[in-house]
């Protein structure tokens, strides 16, 4: 849940590298810079920008400052200049590649440079429709409650049944679960019957359980963490792009993934199993929907205070080495609250200057 690629200070983002047929990354550091800049944009004037009042976020044109790395064997990927002492004039160092030439990581760590040149966009959020899994608590219901706020139709589903405040007339819940491909079907029915389309499905249900050495962990623990974690990841997708792919038009699809998928910890050898799973699993689908106007990321939110954090620090050294790690954590309130998450993944799917943003992203921190 440590995002080893997670944006490390405020001015730094991390993206992938952009496999060969694949959207141009040119983007990826708009929207870097965009998150960013975002939240203050966001609260000028107090209150939640809603439907009427669409989200104000801003961008800095940076695209001057990428270029492709020497040596680096995806060509497709662009990297910006680190920031401090270039020749530019502009704060832009010459070409930095966090890795050796030759050795481009799949997660990739670009800089934004020091002289921001804001231009604002807006994200049209009037009658967007967002279907949640996993939003009976935790972020799903923190994203929830959010895109209600900021005036989405939610359908939200968990095992048990998510008691989500809200205008009714724009909320939608069922208890429904992910490893039931026909529920998902119905969820996604359902959501189309209530409000005519779904724009946004996000696969956020997620177990972390079987925890330890996994000569000790029970194959039926595993057998059922795959199925939730993947398979439930699999059902969401296959209803959602069935829907687009039926009634034509956009759609974005999140899933959310995790540092887990990139990084291996000892412990939690189903839980990277299954993130690393879905995020292949996302990069194949964004393959096969180029086409469609299914657009497709797999999400690392970051750290984020939930159910799932408390059973992490409950965990002895034996079961989770790095358990001191997730304590200091929250010794320090390091985390990032839903709602920022939650608007963080509204730029993603609504905002323009997103679209060509990589299908592996890992969102910032709240607090760098
Ligand atoms: N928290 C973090 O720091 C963090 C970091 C990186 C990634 N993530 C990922 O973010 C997602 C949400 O995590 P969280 O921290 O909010 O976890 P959480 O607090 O444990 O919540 C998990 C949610 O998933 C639902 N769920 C579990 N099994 C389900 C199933 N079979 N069908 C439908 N819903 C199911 C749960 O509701 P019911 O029990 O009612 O079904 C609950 O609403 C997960 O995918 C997790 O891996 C979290």
């Amino acid at each position: 849940m440590v995002d080893g690629c997670a944006w490390r200070r405020p001015s730094v983002g991390s993206y992938p590298c952009q496999a060969a047929g694949q959207r141009s990354l040119q983007t990826g550091p708009v929207l870097g810079t965009l998150v960013m800049l975002a939240l203050p944009a966001a609260g000028e004037g107090g209150g939640l920008p809603t439907a009427t009042a669409p989200l104000r976020c801003q961008a800095a044109r940076s695209l001057a400052h990428h270029g492709v790395p020497p040596g680096c064997p995806r060509q497709s990927r662009r990297w910006c200049r680190a920031a401090g002492g270039g020749a530019g004039g502009d704060g832009c160092g010459p070409l930095a590649h966090p890795r050796a030439a030759g050795q481009c990581p799949r997660v990739s760590v670009l800089h934004r440079h020091t002289a921001i040149d804001p231009w604002e966009v807006t994200m049209d959020l009037t009658d967007k429709v967002a279907v949640i899994t996993g939003a009976s608590r935790g972020l799903g219901a923190g994203l929830a409650g959010r895109f209600l706020e900021r005036g989405l139709r939610v359908a939200a589903c968990a095992r048990h049944r998510p008691q989500l405040a809200g205008d009714e007339a724009k909320l939608l819940t069922q208890a429904a679960d992910v490893t039931d491909a026909e529920a998902m079907e119905q969820l996604c029915a359902a959501a189309v019957s209530r409000f005519g389309r779904v724009d946004l499905w996000i696969n956020n249900a997620g177990l972390l359980a079987p925890i330890g050495p996994l000569r000790e962990n029970d194959p039926a623990q595993f057998a059922l963490h795959i199925q939730v974690n993947v398979t439930g990841v699999f059902n969401g997708s296959r209803a959602f792009t069935r829907h687009v792919y039926e009634r034509g038009g956009a759609g974005v699809l999140l899933n959310i993934s995790s540092g887990a998928a990139r990084n291996a910890y000892a412990g939690w050898s189903a839980y990277c199993a299954g993130k690393a799973a879905v995020e292949r699993m996302s990069e194949a689908i964004a393959l096969e929907e180029a086409d469609s106007g299914v657009r497709v990321h797999a999400v690392a939110p970051g750290i984020i205070d939930t159910d799932m954090q408390s059973l992490i620090r409950s965990c002895t050294p034996e079961q989770f080495p790095r358990v001191q790690k997730f304590l200091d954590l929250k010794a320090k309130d390091a985390f990032s609250s839903p709602g920022f998450v939650a608007d963080r993944m509204l730029e993603l799917a609504f905002d323009p200057a997103a679209a060509d943003t990589p299908v592996l992203t890992t969102l910032p921190l709240e607090h760098g």
